[in-house]
């Protein structure tokens, strides 16, 4: 017996992102149905590409009266829009009686700014390096979120990810002009290290340049490279994020930081928080009180 998974056309562009493609692909023969309008070209490269790499069948259905999208309705379900006559009304009821869709609606994190937005911003304010180590952090988060978090939290791991440095590549004097204009608090360790205003810096500028309100994605910027004890999921994601994002050059301590990260995040907290108190003496720097509380509290989970 032969398996078909009917699908829209336009699906078939995503396949490759779904779970184990590959294994999908030979588990059954797709066929894509084209919708009015549909770029019917670009469909037929997409197969050839599919076919050539997994050798897997997809055919080609043209339905020309399909104009109904099962994302579309969706999507239309989770905004609350009517979705009558687009399916059978026994699956519309079905839909309504168990609130199938709404929690995504739920979860979903609005931003005032597009987050390509912040991107473009961001591109301008930061070195090239930092540009990419930030890209780099934004996926490491997404990553970690996927395991540790929310639909909700990966969201706000992309975007605390991306905006982690953003007060990091400031001059002097426009960081102490911000630092003023935007109040924030001095201590005898941030007047003698510099290094560590941005982190804090960096949630003031967050909130106002990108316009961000959401507190745990402020607080994951202000404490990402102090850490801090009982810190939320995503303020350690980011912490651990920074340490072990993929454009990392090698340093010691770098692969088992990685391994507990995937393991569990407050190992990777303690053990990072270790490795970089002792980094700090080593160079006769001074500790920020947040770090040594960070890892008393890591020690002893
Ligand atoms: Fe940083
Ligand atoms: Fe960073």
């Amino acid at each position: 017996m032969r398996l078909y998974f009917i699908t829209g056309a336009d699906a078939i562009h995503q396949i490759m992102s779904w779970k184990e493609p590959e294994r999908l692909l030979s588990l059954c023969d797709f066929v894509a149905v084209t919708r009015p309008g549909y770029q019917k070209n670009q469909m037929f490269e997409e197969i050839g590409e599919i076919q050539e790499k997994y050798a897997s069948r997809i055919h080609y259905m043209e339905v020309p009266a399909l104009a109904i999208s099962s994302s579309d309705i969706r999507t239309r379900a989770q905004r609350g829009m009517p979705i009558q006559y687009l399916l059978p009304q026994e699956v519309e009821d079905y839909i309504h009686k168990f609130g199938l869709y709404q929690n995504e609606r739920k979860d979903e994190v609005k931003f005032m700014l597009p987050i390509e937005v912040m991107q473009e911003k961001l591109q301008s304010a930061l070195s090239v390096k930092r540009y990419i180590h930030t890209m780099g952090v934004s996926e490491e988060a997404v990553r970690l979120a996927e395991i540790y978090g929310t639909q909700a939290d990966r969201q706000k791991a992309k975007v605390a990810g991306l905006l982690h440095d953003c007060a990091k590549d400031y001059p002097k004097e426009l960081r102490q002009r911000f630092c003023k204009e935007y109040k924030v608090k001095m201590d005898d360790i941030l007047e003698q290290q510099p290094d560590l205003i941005h982190p804090f810096l960096g949630a003031e500028v967050a909130k106002r340049e990108y316009k961000i309100k959401d507190e745990d994605i402020l607080n994951a910027i202000r404490y990402h490279t102090t850490g801090r004890a009982g810190m939320s999921v995503l303020e350690k994601i980011v912490f651990i994020a920074d340490y072990i994002e993929p454009n990392r050059e090698q340093f010691e301590g770098l692969d088992e930081a990685r391994r507990l990260a995937y393991l569990d995040l407050d190992m990777a907290m303690r053990f990072i928080l270790e490795q970089t108190i002792e980094f700090v003496k080593e160079r006769g720097r001074l500790l920020h009180p947040l770090s040594l509380e960070a890892l008393e509290y890591y020690k002893n989970r």
